[in-house]
């Protein structure tokens, strides 16, 4: 305990040294959350990366988020304490397998979720995140889109489209284990309860929900909401903004087994090191980060 208060007190003391800002993503475990300067969703954190002041931005989160960061602003130093926190999906597809997929729909454009590599954002037209996916499919002139890596996300956009989507086999090894059985199980828990998910969930959870949303959306809806009781359809780390920002609604999670590992690997001691030894830092060839910078800019313009 007493070890804890010490590494929270270097950090804020390095942080103001260093000038740097400290972004954690909702699924970051409480301490790192509450040491942050903001917590957010995907979209909101790589606005913050772009926009905020400061030479240094120490990125709680996975790599492509740090990745994003470090592309976006080139000219800051992008710190990942966590160097192995990685996101399973964006592993899922490669530059080489997206280059295939666009020769064979050579009409189409390219959507992907930020959640991928610098190399495949490179590749593509445009990202999106989970809070404005329909909206970057819409705002294209192609009447066909690829969509990587992250199928439900695809599958989700399609709801709300006119345009074909041609959804990659990606998924969220977190989200896409939630199952349908879970969500009437806690239903008839919790009968009153709004039943809230991400649109990484397989469709047959989405047809259950009340309401889709990105992480932070999710948090807005839930305080916004005039009703009380809240199922959250969503990893765990997002309870802890919840119950800070509303801290009278009552939230259950729809599955207490939906932990993201590689989100949980930033710890108070890593982020302490990393501003002592800028280090790991997360950089991107110049060659590939233009390409990609390309695709982020034109999201962050939809
Ligand atoms: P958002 O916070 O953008 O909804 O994304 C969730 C996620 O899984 C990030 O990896
Ligand atoms: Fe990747 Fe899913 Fe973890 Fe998000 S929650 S970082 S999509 S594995």
């Amino acid at each position: 305990m007493k070890d804890t208060t010490i590494i929270h007190d270097e950090i804020l003391r390095l942080k103001k040294d260093r000038q740097a800002i400290i972004l954690a993503h909702n699924y970051q475990t409480a301490d790192i959350q509450d040491i942050a300067d903001m917590t957010g969703d995907s979209l909101e954190l790589s606005r913050a990366a772009a926009t905020m002041e400061g030479e240094i931005i120490v990125f709680c989160g996975v790599d492509f988020m740090a990745e994003t960061a470090a592309i976006i602003s080139p000219e800051k130093t992008v710190l990942l304490p966590a160097r192995d926190a990685c996101c399973p999906m964006a592993e899922m597809i490669t530059a080489e397998e997206l280059k295939l997929v666009k020769s064979r729909h050579p009409e189409a454009a390219v959507v992907c979720y930020v959640n991928t590599t610098a190399e495949v954002k490179a590749e593509s037209d445009i990202c999106c995140t989970s809070s404005n996916a329909v909206k970057v499919v819409n705002s294209l002139k192609e009447d066909r889109i690829i969509f990587v890596p992250d199928r439900n996300l695809g599958l989700y956009t399609q709801r709300f489209t006119k345009k074909e989507i041609l959804p990659w086999e990606g998924f969220c090894i977190v989200h896409d284990r939630i199952n349908p059985d879970q969500v009437r199980e806690t239903r008839s828990l919790h009968p009153d309860a709004i039943i809230l998910a991400h649109p990484e969930c397989r469709p047959e959870v989405i047809d259950l929900a009340d309401h889709v949303a990105s992480t932070s959306g999710i948090i807005r809806y839930v305080c916004e909401s005039l009703e009380k009781e809240f199922i959250i359809g969503t990893e765990m780390g997002i309870l802890h903004r919840i119950k800070k920002e509303c801290p009278t609604k009552k939230c259950y999670p729809l599955s207490p087994a939906a932990i993201c590992t590689n989100m949980k690997k930033t710890d108070l001691t890593k982020v302490r090191n990393a501003l002592v030894t800028l280090q790991p830092r997360i950089t991107v060839p110049e060659e590939i980060a233009r390409r990609a910078r390309s695709a982020i800019e034109r999201m962050l313009a939809v």
